[in-house]
C-alpha cells in the first residue's frame, strides 16, 4: 500500500508539473480575437506615424523613404552598394542591363564586423567599412572608377532625400556611439575622404526592406511591400504620398519604411507581453525599445526560449534543476539551431544532441519540452508579424478603395527562409486576418545589394532630369 501511495504521488507530480508547463506556455497562445486586436492596434499605430500632428511621439515612425516607383526594367549601369544591418557586412559591385535581355549580375564579398567595431565610436565604424570597400574595390580591380553607391543601412533613418538619412536610434546588436542624430550619409562621405584612396559617389541610402520590396517588384510589378523576418523585423510599401503628411506634395506614392519593430514602446502591447518578454527587454542594448521586434525577430526569439527554460529549470522542470553555465549565456540560441530543433524529420535523440552541442545535457523529458518550447514561441511570432502584415494589406486595400486586393509582398530574412513553420503560419495569419486580400509572397534573392543598386539606377536617371 506505501508503494502504491509512492506511485500516486510520482504521478500526482508529474501531472502537476505538466499542468504548470503547460500554463506557462499558455501565455504564449493567442486567439484569433487577440490577433485581431494586435492588427487594430498597428493600423492606429500607422495612423499616427503618417499625421504630421502625432509622427514626433508616434512609435511606429512611418518614415518617408524617397523612392517614388518601383523599378520599370530600364534601369542601366554599373553600381556599388553596401549591406550593413542583417547578418553580414557586405560590399557589392551589380551590374545592371535593360534591354530586351534585361539581367542583373553580382560580385560580392562578406565582411565580419567585430563587435567591439559595432559598438566602438562611430568613426571606428566607418572608417572600417570603408577599409572593406578599399579591399574590395583591389579585389576587382576597380579602385579608379568612381561609381555611384546605394547604402544600404538597415536602420530607422530619417529622410529628407534620397541621399540624405539621420539616424534615429541604433536596433539590433548595434550602438556605436556619435552616429544617432547625425546624417549616415555624411559619415560615410567623410570616412571616404578620410582614407583618400577612391572617390565614390553616394546616390541612396536604403533600408533592407525597401532593398527587398524594390528588387522582387523588378520581377513582379504587382510586390509594393518588401518584409524582413530576419536578425530584425520590419516593413515597407507604397503609400498614397498624400496619406505622409510629413512630406510635401500629394502626388502619386512613396514607399514609407514603417519601422514596425518598435510597436508597443508605448505600451500598447503589454497585454500580451510575458515576464519573459519583459526579462528579453532588460537584459538587451536598448530596453524598452523595439518591443515588437523583441517577440517576432531572430535576434531575441532564442533569448525569450532561453529565458523560459531558466524559469521551467529554476522551478524544477527541466535539466533537473540545475542552471548550467551554457543555459545563463546569451543568445547562445540563434535562429539555426531553433530552427534545427523545430524540424519534424527529427528524431527526440538529435535534440538533444544539439543541445549537446550547446552545453545543455538533457534527458529525453527535456528534449520534448525544449521542443514544445521553441515550437511555442516562435508561433507567436510568425502570428503577430502576421496580425502587422494583415494591418499593412488591409491599408492599401482601403487607400485604393477596393472591396478586394491582389498584391504581393516580397520577404527576405533568415528567420522567414530557415525556420521549418514560420513562413507557414505567418502566412496562414495573413490569410485569416486579411480575408479581403489575396497576397502572394516573393522570396528576394539578395534584395538589400540588388535593390539598393536599381534604387541609385533610380537616383541617377533622377539626376540627370533635374540637371535638364
Ligand atoms: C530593425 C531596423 C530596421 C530593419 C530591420 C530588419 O528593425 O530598425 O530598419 O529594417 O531591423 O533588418
Amino acid at each position: 500500500a506505501k508503494g502504491a501511495a509512492m506511485v500516486t504521488a510520482v504521478a500526482y507530480r508529474l501531472t502537476e508539473q505538466a499542468r504548470q508547463i503547460q500554463q506557462t506556455m499558455a501565455e504564449f497562445r493567442l486567439s484569433k480575437e487577440q490577433l485581431l486586436e494586435v492588427k487594430k492596434r498597428m493600423r492606429v499605430e500607422i495612423e499616427r506615424g503618417l499625421k504630421k500632428s502625432s509622427h514626433q511621439e508616434a512609435t511606429v515612425k512611418m518614415l518617408p523613404t524617397f523612392v517614388r516607383r518601383t523599378p520599370d526594367g530600364t534601369e542601366n549601369g554599373d553600381f556599388l552598394a553596401l549591406d550593413l544591418g542583417g547578418t553580414n557586412f557586405r560590399v557589392l559591385l551589380v551590374k545592371i542591363r535593360s534591354g530586351k535581355k534585361r539581367s542583373v549580375e553580382m560580385h560580392n564579398k562578406i565582411y565580419a564586423i567585430p563587435i567591439e567595431v559595432m559598438q566602438g565610436t562611430g568613426e571606428e565604424l566607418f572608417d572600417h567599412i570603408v577599409h572593406c570597400i578599399s579591399d574590395f574595390l583591389d579585389y576587382m580591380g576597380m579602385k579608379s572608377a568612381r561609381l555611384p553607391l546605394g547604402f544600404t543601412f538597415s536602420f530607422p533613418c530619417h529622410q529628407t532625400s534620397l541621399d540624405a538619412g539621420i539616424l534615429v536610434t541604433w536596433t539590433k546588436g548595434f550602438k556605436a556611439t556619435d552616429c544617432e542624430g547625425e546624417d549616415v550619409v555624411e559619415l560615410l562621405r567623410d570616412a571616404i575622404k578620410r582614407k583618400e584612396e577612391f572617390e565614390l559617389d553616394v546616390v541612396a541610402i536604403v533600408n533592407d526592406t525597401v532593398g527587398t520590396m524594390m528588387t522582387c517588384a523588378y520581377e513582379e510589378p504587382n510586390c509594393e511591400v518588401g518584409l524582413i523576418a530576419g536578425t530584425g523585423s520590419n516593413a515597407c510599401y507604397m503609400e498614397e504620398t498624400k496619406n505622409i503628411e510629413i512630406v510635401e506634395g500629394s502626388e502619386g506614392r512613396m514607399c514609407v519604411n514603417m519601422e514596425w519593430g518598435a510597436f508597443g514602446d508605448n505600451g500598447c502591447l503589454d497585454d500580451i507581453r510575458t515576464t519573459y518578454d519583459q526579462s528579453v527587454d532588460e537584459n538587451s542594448l536598448n530596453e524598452g525599445k523595439q518591443r515588437y521586434e523583441k517577440m517576432c525577430s531572430g535576434m531575441y526569439l532564442g533569448e525569450i526560449v532561453r529565458q523560459i527554460l531558466l524559469d521551467l529549470t529554476k522551478r524544477g522542470f527541466l535539466f533537473r534543476g540545475q542552471i548550467s553555465e551554457a543555459l545563463k549565456t546569451r543568445g547562445i540560441f540563434e535562429t539555426k539551431f531553433l530552427s534545427q530543433i523545430e524540424s519534424d524529420r527529427l528524431a527526440l535523440l538529435q535534440v538533444r544532441a544539439i543541445l549537446q552541442q550547446l552545453g545543455l545535457d538533457s534527458t529525453c523529458d527535456d528534449s520534448i519540452i525544449v521542443k514544445e518550447v521553441c515550437g511555442t514561441v516562435s508561433r507567436r511570432a510568425a502570428q503577430i508579424c502576421g496580425a502587422g502584415m494583415a494591418a499593412v494589406v488591409d491599408k492599401i486595400r482601403e487607400n485604393r478603395g477596393l472591396d478586394h486586393l491582389d498584391i504581393t509582398v516580397g520577404v527576405d530574412g533568415t528567420l522567414y527562409k530557415l525556420h521549418p513553420h514560420f513562413s507557414r503560419i505567418f502566412h496562414q495569419t495573413v490569410k485569416d486576418l486579411a480575408p479581403k486580400c489575396d497576397v502572394n509572397f516573393l522570396l528576394s534573392e539578395d534584395g538589400s545589394g540588388k535593390g539598393a543598386a536599381l534604387i541609385t539606377a533610380v537616383g541617377c536617371r533622377q539626376r540627370e532630369l533635374d540637371a535638364q
